[in-house]
């Protein structure tokens, strides 16, 4: 037995005789399963059919004494390399979303530090409503893999999106979060910076950019799900912390540029800020005041250093350093220039001349001294899963 040991968390939904099937189809592949009935899963399916299909015990309550002395229930996903919950149901998802621990499912789901893939089943429009999608969402930002449900006829009678899929689909699921490919950056250090710097003029004005930090926020993620330390140097954003990544806040592109040498050593470094080229010469000391006489206090400005050249030159450089260049204009040449100018290894290029800056999506052209490498316009998260992909072949 040497495949995955998955901890199966069955909850109360028509689909959850498929849940059976799976766990047949995950022994048949090596696995090895331990389920977990909810009160709702029991009306559906036995806990004998499980314990004998899985050939383990199968617990259904958190006030079982018996158990509780043998071994803490809570400590069940302990021996999992995943905690799969198949089917999700919209009441489940809603409580793992919520953060809720009323039964021995949810209360294992919040206290595991094992990844956790989510297996929706429900009514179309369960599936559709506005408080499911939120749900999903918080979920998806809270490292949970949630699967998307297949479509077709439904049990209820309806049709749409809300069928289980079917167990081959999620057996490969579960592959793919467990197999030797899973965390090709397990035992490596990324260091990230993302969002831009605001450089103050006086206490109360500041410059700043455009810069969401998002595409740096998703990069941090999808190497931390990889299974890299991750180091996040970000600038000022109100964005939610990945999972599982080490935050860093600044505000400043000196501080920033402390920041990211206090992180080294590093494998590799990939510098999404969008870095203040120049801060206020003379930050004054108190509010700039108009005092009437129509004079304009003159703003000069001073060069800030620059954290990518100074990191590429630096004998701490990391093996993978990556720029990246955001271009309103002939974005692969500047690209292209930006790579031999600063010595990094490879420039993300991408034209920000439309809604880029803060939007959800990205186009980008991967510029290094081999050629250049354009992905279609994507979803800043696949955007991140892609660059970190390539990332992982370089550093293997
Ligand atoms: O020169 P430019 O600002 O276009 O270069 C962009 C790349 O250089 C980005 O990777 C950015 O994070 C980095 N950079 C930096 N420090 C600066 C300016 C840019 O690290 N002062």
């Amino acid at each position: 037995m040497n495949g995955p040991r998955i901890l199966l968390i069955v909850g109360g939904g028509i689909a959850a005789y498929k849940a059976a099937e799976l766990v047949r189809l995950i022994r048949k592949e090596g696995g090895s399963v331990t389920c977990v009935l909810t009160e709702g899963g029991s009306h559906f399916v036995t806990p004998l059919t499980l314990a004998a299909l899985s050939e383990n015990p199968v617990h259904t309550t958190l006030w079982d004494l018996k158990n509780e002395v043998e071994m803490g229930h809570i400590q069940l996903s302990r021996q999992a390399d995943l905690v799969v919950v198949c089917p999700t149901t919209a009441d489940l998802l809603a409580r793992m979303a919520a953060g809720v621990a009323d039964d021995l499912a949810t209360t294992l789901l919040l206290a595991t530090d094992k990844p956790v893939l989510a297996v929706p089943a429900m009514n179309v429009r369960m599936w559709g409503h506005p408080a499911t999608r939120r749900n999903v969402a918080t979920l998806r930002a809270d490292g949970v893999t949630v699967l998307e449900p297949d479509e077709g006829p439904m049990a209820c009678g309806e049709y749409g999106p809300g069928r289980l899929p079917e167990p081959p689909a999620i057996w490969q699921a579960i592959a793919g979060m467990c197999g030797p490919d899973a965390r090709p950056l397990a035992g490596k250090h990324i260091v990230v910076t993302a969002g831009p710097t605001h450089e103050p003029i006086d206490p109360v004005r500041y410059i700043a950019n455009r810069s969401s930090g998002k595409q740096g926020f998703a990069i941090a993620a999808a190497a931390a799900r990889a299974g890299a330390r991750v180091t996040l140097v970000a600038g000022p954003v109100q964005l939610t912390t990945p999972p599982g990544v080490d935050r860093v806040d600044v505000e400043t592109a000196r501080a920033m540029a402390a920041a990211v040498e206090a992180a080294l050593p590093a494998d590799a470094a990939v510098m999404v800020a969008a870095v203040a080229d120049w801060r206020a010469a003379d930050e004054a000391p108190q509010k700039l005041k108009k005092d009437g006489s129509g004079e304009i206090p003159p703003l000069r400005l001073a060069e800030n250093p620059d954290i990518l050249a100074t990191l590429c030159r630096s004998p701490a450089r990391p093996p993978l350093v990556v720029g990246f260049a955001a271009e309103t204009e002939t974005v692969i040449a500047h690209a292209q220039a930006k790579l031999a100018r600063k010595g990094a290894d490879w420039i993300v290029a991408n034209d920000v001349s439309g809604d880029v800056m803060g939007g959800a999506l990205n186009a980008v052209h991967i510029v290094t001294a081999a050629g250049v490498e354009s992905l279609p316009e994507m979803p800043k998260d696949q955007v991140a899963s892609a660059l970190v992909e390539r990332i992982a072949d370089a550093l293997a």
